[in-house]
């Protein structure tokens, strides 16, 4: 479409002399130790832990083996994920209070995992090969990072932080509306285990009933009192023996080979409002963090407040252009940064935002296939073949204990109840975490997203992700110490990293609480494709604005069929730096989700 520039800034002036979109939010809850997850029970699991002197940490693992139970479309143990860790003030372990931690318990590829294995004999990617079925399983990482969660950290027993885990997988529990009609997804139906385990035979769950899950339970024993069998025992054989019996690659020697990495989170600073908010966030394998510093360090030249409120288009328009940006670096970029050298001081660099910035109009789009990196900052990105999607599930939670220990973790099996299959006797769903490599340079995933030979799949890698479980911290004054402020995270695939720049932007820019943060409504720009991505509650006027601005819209999110034009998943919790007080936010996206606090 063509347009000339000023009718274009009139619409923007005039965008922004409309009032802000109202946030409709019920007042957050408060404590001064708090779990905020999708699914209360989960919630009620890590708090239970909290209320037996356990911390964080404990209250962590509780709540993501009891996600595994309560929510097993993305909650898991057939997974992997990321946890960040920031310590209180009393740390244990030998730990120093203030340390931060990032388990990264991604999934691997097996040793025989090949960079063409989902191609054809004349080079084009089979269909579904990487997201439904026994192919698509990387080495499950939830269980080693949780576990090494609990041994690094926590301050009870393993067995006590599993146990309401098991209790929840041998009693049961009783299924709302929209988790019975979530356990009939058709991805299960091609796997006669899943039809087993999730649709009792085919006799669908209905809601009020009692969902028990024995399998799950008998795994989630022997966890408890062996870890190690997971990986080099029982567990591992049975595992392994139901991937390849299917045609899958994991062996008993892929599973024995899984290692947690501690890795050292990415940091970074935001100025706004008086304050200085110092960031830790998710290195690689995570492409979230460095794209979030990416685009916060692009967006701190501008001026949001002047732009317009939360949500206007002055300030969509800003925080678009720089997503733009940090995504183009993403696709050229990032990789397992155990194979990969990658320029990620020179991404986060303030000159180098400064000169991206510089090429941002204040009234238009860029095209994205006309955007050029400023030269003279970064390598040349290895070459990459242009490009040609299906549903998503992840979760985020959140927790703080009255030490002030803050763990921010996010577990996912990729797509709703990962690949489909079911592990025969053990009772849970494996992940289908392989789509995240490029399955060809070029070619798009399951979320649109376009990598580089950086993240093309080799035997162990792990692949690009875009979670990032991130928590922010003020300082108080002078001489204090630094102190917590924000725990964010979410779902979402590609969307995780706007979805988390955009709550920390809401709170610490805009002033919105942390439920209006959690509740406002979403957009999204990932460079490629060039369309910007709203939720279906986005106010229609600013959309319209942002169309006749030039942007390509869109507002139903087609790439996600199982959440009717939403996405995400913000369960976060903020501290009020004066007063001390926890606020969480329940995303009212999820239904079932709670905010659990004493
Ligand atoms: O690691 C990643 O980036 C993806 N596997 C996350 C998938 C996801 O968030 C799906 N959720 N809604």
């Amino acid at each position: 479409m063509t347009f000339s520039p000023k009718p274009v800034a009139a619409l923007v002036a005039a965008a922004l002399l409309m009032p802000t979109f109202a946030f409709a939010a019920p007042p957050a809850p408060k404590g001064h130790a708090m779990v905020v997850s999708v699914h209360h029970e989960a919630s009620d699991a890590g708090l239970e832990i909290l209320k037996q002197g356990g911390n964080a940490v404990d209250a962590a693992v509780a709540t993501g083996f009891a996600l595994a139970v309560v929510f097993p479309r993305a909650g898991n143990i057939g997974g992997g994920g990321f946890m960040l860790i920031r310590l209180g003030k009393h740390a244990q372990h030998g730990e120093k209070s203030g340390k931060t931690h990032f388990l990264d318990f991604r999934e691997r590829a097996p040793g025989a995992a090949t960079a063409d294995m989902y191609l054809d004999k004349d080079g084009n990617v089979i269909p579904r090969l990487s997201t439904l079925g026994y192919k698509a399983i990387g080495v499950p990482g939830s269980v080693a990072g949780l576990v090494y969660a609990q041994q690094h950290f926590g301050k009870l027993t393993l067995a006590q932080d599993m146990a309401p885990a098991i209790r929840l997988a041998s009693e049961g529990v009783v299924l709302s509306a929209g988790e019975a009609a979530i356990l009939h997804n058709r991805n299960l139906a091609g796997f006669p285990e899943s039809v087993r385990v999730f649709q009792r035979g085919g006799d669908f769950y209905k809601e009020g009933e009692t969902f028990k899950q024995p399998d799950l339970a008998a795994t989630l024993t022997r966890i408890s009192t062996d870890p190690d069998d997971f990986y080099k025992g029982k567990i591992a054989a049975q595992l392994s023996q139901s991937i390849t019996s299917h045609g899958g690659l994991i062996t008993p020697a892929d599973l024995a080979a899984y290692k947690v990495v501690d890795r050292e989170p990415l940091t970074g600073q935001y100025k706004a409002n008086g304050k200085t908010f110092d960031i830790i966030t998710s290195p690689p394998p995570s492409s979230g963090g460095i794209v979030l510093l990416e685009a916060l360090n692009i967006l701190q030249g501008e001026n949001l407040p002047a732009a317009g409120g939360d949500r206007s288009a002055g300030q969509v328009h800003l925080i678009t252009e720089a997503f733009r940006r940090a995504y183009m670096d993403r696709a050229d970029y990032l990789g397992d940064p155990d194979y990969n050298t990658m320029p990620l001081k020179e991404m986060a660099s303030a000159r180098y935002a400064a000169a991206m910035r510089a090429t941002i109009s204040p009234t238009a789009p860029t095209p994205s296939d006309q955007l050029k990196r400023p030269a003279g900052f970064l390598p040349p990105p290895p070459a990459l073949p242009p490009a040609h999607t299906e549903s998503r599930e992840t979760t985020h939670f959140s927790v703080v204990d009255a030490d002030g220990t803050a763990v921010s973790m996010t577990y996912t099996l990729n797509g709703f109840f990962g690949c489909g299959a079911t592990a025969e006797g053990l009772g849970f769903a494996l992940n289908n975490e392989m789509d995240d490599f490029s399955s060809k340079p070029g070619a798009m995933n399951m979320f649109k997203l376009i990598q580089g030979p950086a993240n093309a799949i080799g035997p162990g890698h792990r692949p690009l992700s875009s979670m990032t479980p991130t928590i922010v911290t003020t300082h108080g004054g002078f001489f204090r110490r630094p102190k917590v402020e924000y725990v964010i995270g979410s779902p979402g695939g590609s969307t995780i990293i706007t979805t988390v720049t955009n709550d920390f932007l809401s709170q610490a820019v805009n002033g919105l609480s942390v439920q209006a943060a959690s509740d406002a409504p979403r957009f999204h720009h990932q460079y490629l494709p060039d369309t910007l991505e709203f939720e279906k509650a986005f106010p229609h006027d600013v959309v319209d604005t942002m169309q006749k601005m030039g942007y390509k819209v869109s507002q139903t999110n087609p790439a996600d069929t199982n959440t009717a034009g939403v996405w995400g998943g913000s369960e976060l919790i903020t501290i009020d730096p004066k007063s001390g007080a926890l606020a969480g936010a329940n995303d009212p996206r999820y239904k079932d989700g709670k905010v659990s606090s004493y």
